[in-house]
């Protein structure tokens, strides 16, 4: 503990002239930084400009008392050491100066050894305080880094893997990231939260994954699937939840990801696959997922087929709505698209530039 005190601000604050000139000669002479006050609103001031480490004062004082200063000095700066004076009776006014955060006290008259040992103590404790504050600063901003470096790990895995989808498939390039694009779009209309839009983002990045389960040549097959060769097509979503359900989603994001990449192709009224779930068996983000994988897929090109334009996807979304689409997620996927319909070209990029934003809230 450091015994050179030249930086340590004291505020020293008694009525009574002879014993304030005494406490700041022996203070002063120990080497501290002093400062006097000879009432409570000139002590305030003082403290207010200085901030001192250790407040020494009278608790009978005009103007302001030393309780006041106290209360004042706590509220302010919780970490500064008070030091109450007490003369007789105000012994009741020490207890309540104790409760209200004073660290000591002396009794009047007092030994200037005292006196200076009870100053130094409140230093060390004073010192020992803003250490304790500060690793915890430290290990916070650790943590902070650590937490940050994890998350920009998960999400890179994250785009990793849904680029391994799309290496094997050439004609789906860009596909989930498009669909993750649409459905975080859709998910901001419908008022969900960063940390669900995130949800959906990941989801929707990862929802084809269970395709590199499917040989590559019925995934760019130019000419129409036979019954059978439809069906390996269709294990794609069991396939991708069998590959990540074990990744611990829901530490990570509150939510398991491999439920809504297991249900993105079913539909409200049952006719979906791999289970054929209904509505309300339905997890939101997968309802989100299926409206937005639609709409993406209809307007890229595909090898079976031409690409299609907004129009259709738009017709395709509105026809199927309360039937096998969300009117909700349908609704607000057809707003977002209304409100670019002059510059479709520019849907994708001003949902990037939205995706961004959402990122540095997280
Ligand atoms: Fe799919």
């Amino acid at each position: 503990m450091s015994e050179d005190f030249r930086n340590v601000k004291v505020l020293v604050v008694d009525d009574e002239q002879p014993i304030l000139e005494l406490l700041c000669e022996v203070l002063e002479r120990r080497g501290f930084d002093v400062y006097p006050a000879s009432d409570g609103e000139q002590g305030i001031e003082i403290f207010k400009r200085e901030n001192p480490t250790v407040v020494l004062t009278d608790i009978k004082l005009p103007r302001a008392s030393g309780i006041e200063i106290l209360k004042f000095v706590k509220k302010v700066s919780p970490i500064t050491q008070v030091i109450m004076i007490s003369g007789y009776g105000t012994t009741d006014d020490v207890i309540k100066a104790l409760r209200l955060g004073a660290c000591d006290y002396l009794m009047k008259p007092f030994n200037v050894g005292i006196l200076v040992h009870t100053v130094i103590r409140s230093v060390e404790r004073y010192e020992l305080i803003m250490e304790r504050i500060s690793r915890q600063e430290t290990l916070e901003k650790e943590v902070r880094e650590r937490t940050a470096a994890l998350t920009n790990t998960f999400h890179e895995t994250v785009k990793a893997l849904g680029l391994l989808t799309e290496k094997r498939d050439p004609y789906t390039a860009g596909h989930q990231n498009r669909v993750a694009l649409l459905a975080m779009g859709i998910g901001r209309k419908l008022g969900l939260t960063p940390k669900e839009l995130d949800v959906i983002q990941v989801a929707s990045l990862l929802h084809d994954i269970g395709k590199v389960a499917v040989p590559v040549e019925l995934l760019t097959k130019p000419t129409k699937l036979s019954l059978p060769e439809a069906e390996l097509i269709k294990s794609h979503p069991q396939a991708g939840y069998d590959i990540i359900k074990d990744i611990p989603f829901v530490d990570s994001l509150g939510k398991d990801v491999s439920i809504i990449v297991l249900q993105h192709h079913e539909r409200l009224d049952g006719s979906g696959y791999p289970r054929g779930l209904k509505s309300e068996e339905l997890e939101l983000e997968s309802k989100i997922l299926s409206v937005s994988d639609v709409v993406e897929a209809m307007s890229s090109h595909r090898p079976y087929r031409a690409a299609m334009d907004m129009e259709s996807a738009k017709a395709e979304i509105a026809e199927g709505s309360g039937k096998i689409y969300s009117p909700e997620c349908v609704d607000a996927c057809l707003l977002l698209i209304e409100e670019h319909k002059d510059n479709n070209g520019e849907l994708f990029g001003y949902l990037a530039q939205y995706s961004r934003r959402i990122h540095e809230n997280l």
